[in-house]
């Protein structure tokens, strides 16, 4: 038999959902379609569409294995049918490589967490080719919708889940290569068939470039264009199928919010692009290439769901997310992502808890609680955070009062209106309380050391929690003891984590490495884009590094060794160009704190 049928099923007529693609992406189905009479059929196992040969669902392969349909009672409800798989395609019969490849990328779940999965696989299966091995992420939408933020932060991400991911940008290479054509709107005019043709060989040049990537070992890559019509897309998704480990999603980001769109507009204006053109010249020039986009824009939609290409629609950065066809762990942890971040300006501290009694004597892990220099630490940073609340409500007023001053100086009209009623003054005036009094969250480990540092904040104003998920790593047999101790007693240990600080777990019950506390406060992180109010973390060393690791986009060798010195705080604020980073070191004798550049 020379065809590899992954599954083969009935679906019966009273089946819950009559939807045989539901059930195809509920069990991971591949490649169901529907024939004339209505019966699902099943292609071949083929990267490319054109199947040479079909077969219904009353075909049966030579070897399968048979697996009672009560395991799916939670979608049929008779459960007469048998759902048969044929887990030997790999190893018993004569497939290419190639095949045998397909076959596990079509049965695989893609799930894949460095540091805690290890995949099985045989010798005969590269292992480059698991499902999810790789994931391309094409961009969508018109100019000024937020993509390239998108991009950064996704990239940012991932990367700090330790998926090698990097993004190409279309308009960088544009710039560089096309500096001799006018870069004006006329350049982006759809009806140019000649200026269409370079931009789209432009767009493949950087597809060449990010394929040539992953196969160096990269594992996501993101291709940041506008990718703006079917005919593009298809383009892309065209060359995409000659790599068969490769995974695409489409990643759409739609913006109907006109206060949103105006500020990006003007964002454009500080770019590369118009930087040294007049505002109201570069604007203008601006809104007529986006409108040139505009004639031909074709969202995602139905011709991609009639081809299963799995998608995402971002609508107003976050806002509304619309997924569809998503398949593959890699792709579910980017939707998951995405739909929980947002815009609003806030202030991120972080801090190690104020010096314990094992800090004194450099014993490591244990619940000690704090030290009289700790509990003086403490109590200075209730009101030293109280101070950096205020000084934020003022550092926002006076960063708006600059860029209005940009934009009154460039003859632009004001970005803010004022409602009528009130003078600009009052309206900031107005703001600054806002964010003033706007909830404030604390939060901190379990460990005695770090909740006792949050003893001085009142409940009555913050709102404080305690989470097992900032605890500090579990040492586990070298709890307790000092890193000299670790050295004496157990020197290969000491070694091997010395060479390989990120993915060294400690031995004994409960020991963790730092890849075991990245996924432990991966919610931590989620919660943190989620959420829009400002927050203190007060935690460990280890947790610390971390989370600035994804909070400055540092590289993961660089992560396990940054200096968190005791008693500094680090404030983030994140803006639309990335996260500003402020530094804050309290100088105990003098019961203050200062600004460390
Ligand atoms: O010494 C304080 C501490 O938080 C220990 O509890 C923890 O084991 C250690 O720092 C982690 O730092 P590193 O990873 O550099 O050993």
């Amino acid at each position: 038999m020379g065809q590899a049928y992954s599954c083969i099923t009935c679906f019966p007529s009273s089946s819950l959902s009559k939807d045989p693609r539901h059930l195809q992406r509920q069990h991971n189905i591949p490649d169901l379609e529907m024939n004339d009479s209505g019966s699902p059929t099943f292609l071949p196992l083929s990267p490319c569409a054109t199947p040479t040969t079909t077969t219904t669902a009353t075909s049966t392969p030579n070897s399968v294995a048979r697996i009672p349909a009560n395991l799916l009672n939670h979608t049929l409800d008779q459960p007469t049918q048998w759902l048969q798989l044929s887990p030997e395609i790999s190893y018993n019969q004569n497939y290419s490589p190639l095949e045998m490849a397909l076959s596990r990328q079509h049965r695989g779940s893609g799930f894949d967490v460095p540091g805690a999965v290890h995949s099985v696989t045989t010798p005969r299966l590269d292992k480059e080719m698991q499902t999810d091995a790789k994931l391309v992420i094409i961009m969508v939408g018109l100019p000024a919708r937020g993509k390239s933020y998108i991009v950064k932060k996704l990239r940012r991400y991932l990367n700090w889940l330790q998926y090698e991911t990097k993004v190409f940008n279309v308009g960088n290479l544009r710039r560089e290569c096309e500096s001799e054509h006018e870069q004006s709107a006329k350049f982006f005019d759809p009806d140019n068939a000649e200026l269409k043709g370079i931009r789209d060989k432009l767009a493949l040049d950087v597809l060449e470039n990010l394929i040539k990537w992953l196969k160096d070992g990269g594992r996501v890559a993101i291709h940041d264009a506008t990718n703006s019509t079917i005919e593009r897309r298809a383009l892309l998704l065209k060359r995409l199928r000659q790599e068969p480990q490769i995974r695409v999603l489409l990643l759409e980001s739609l913006c109907t919010d006109e206060r949103i769109l105006e500020r990006n507009f003007r964002l454009k204006l500080l770019g590369p692009d118009y930087r040294n053109r007049p505002a109201a010249e570069a604007l203008a020039d601006f809104k007529s290439r986006v409108a040139n986009y505009e004639k031909a824009y074709q969202p995602i939609g139905d011709w991609e769901e009639e081809r299963d290409i799995q998608y995402c629609k971002l609508i107003n950065v976050g806002k509304k997310v619309i997924a569809c066809n998503i398949s593959g762990y890699l792709s579910g942890q980017c939707v998951f992502y995405l739909m929980n971040f947002n815009l609003a300006e806030r202030q991120i501290f972080l801090t190690r808890h104020g010096q314990s009694t094992d800090n004194v004597t450099g014993h490591i892990g244990g619940d000690a609680d704090l030290s009289p220099s700790g509990k003086k630490y403490a109590e200075a940073l209730s009101k030293f955070i109280k101070e950096q609340r205020v000084q934020f409500a003022l550092d926002l007023v006076h960063e708006q009062h600059e860029r209005e001053e940009i934009w009154k100086s460039k003859g632009l009209e004001p970005l803010e209106k004022t409602d009528g009623a009130r003078t600009p003054e009052e309206l900031m005036k107005a703001k600054a309380e806002a964010v003033c009094n706007s909830q404030f969250i604390v939060w901190t480990s379990m460990l005695k050391r770090a909740m006792s540092t949050a003893a001085y904040f009142d409940p009555d104003e913050y709102d404080i929690k305690h989470i097992r998920f900032l605890n500090e790593i579990n040492a586990s047999i070298c709890e307790g003891m000092t890193y000299e101790e670790i050295s004496n007693v157990y020197p290969d240990e000491y070694n091997m984590r010395k060479q390989n600080k990120l993915f060294y777990r400690y031995p004994g019950i409960g020991g963790e490495s730092y890849m075991d506390v990245i996924h432990r406060t991966q919610s931590m992180i989620i919660e943190l884009e989620r959420m829009s109010q400002s927050c203190l973390i007060i935690t460990h060393r280890v947790v610390m590094r971390i989370l600035l690791g994804y909070l400055t986009d540092m590289s993961q060798k660089e992560m396990p060794h940054m200096d968190v010195p005791m008693h500094t705080v680090f404030e983030v604020r994140p803006k639309p160009y990335g996260n500003e980073i402020l530094k804050w070191r309290y100088i105990e004798h003098l019961d203050k704190f200062v600004q460390d550049h």
